[in-house]
Formats: C-alpha cells, structure tokens, sequence
C-alpha cells in the first residue's frame, strides 16, 4: 500500500503558509514512488494549522509552518514521527479524520 501526505489548504491553514508547505513538500517527495502529496480542504482543527496528515501511518503534524516543510519531509521519507509537531489535535477531531481517510482509501 502506498503512503499518502495530505495537506491542508483550508483557509486558516493557507493564512499559516500551508501553500508554500505543500509545494516544499511536493518536492521533496516527489522522488519517493510510493508517497503521493494531496491539497486537503479542512480537517477541522484549524486552530492549530497548518496541519498535515500522513497516512497510512496516521501521523498528524499541526503547526507545520513553511520553515518545517524540509523536517517534516524528511521524517516521511525515514518513517519516523516527529513528536514535536504531532499530538496538537483532540483525539475526537484525530480519530474521525483517519477513519475517513482510511475509508476513502488513503
Ligand atoms: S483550514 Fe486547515 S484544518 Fe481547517
């Protein structure tokens, strides 16, 4: 199964940077076959934006300003979490986003 990184662009994480986030991200995966990068429209946690969500390991990174795109990307491709980033989210808002995504098949 492939690996899929979503980005938000909702508005409140577009106002954070999450365009610049998603192109820096776009980038640095672009070499890794089995990653797909893909625009999300809210998730619901826009207080803690921008926020972006990898799946299938159901990793959830919030605050991912542009300045955290390169560390983020990196940690994609190693497959390891950064523990910084993650665990911003209620659990409630968390566990109903991977349910759909992994229900859309991400
Ligand atoms: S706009 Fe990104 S979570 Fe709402």
């Amino acid at each position: 199964m492939g690996r899929h990184v979503w980005v938000c662009l909702g508005a409140s994480c577009r106002r954070s940077g999450s365009p610049e986030v998603f192109k820096q991200l776009e980038d640095a995966l672009a070499a890794e076959a089995v990653v797909a990068v893909t625009r999300y429209l809210c998730f619901g946690a826009c207080a803690v934006s921008p926020n972006v969500v990898v799946m299938p390991e159901r990793l959830w990174y919030s605050y991912v300003f542009p300045e955290y795109a390169a560390p983020v990307a990196e940690a994609i491709r190693q497959g390891h979490e950064l523990p910084g980033l993650a665990q911003h989210v209620p659990p409630m808002i968390r566990d109903e986003i991977f349910h759909k995504l992994a229900q859309d098949g991400a």
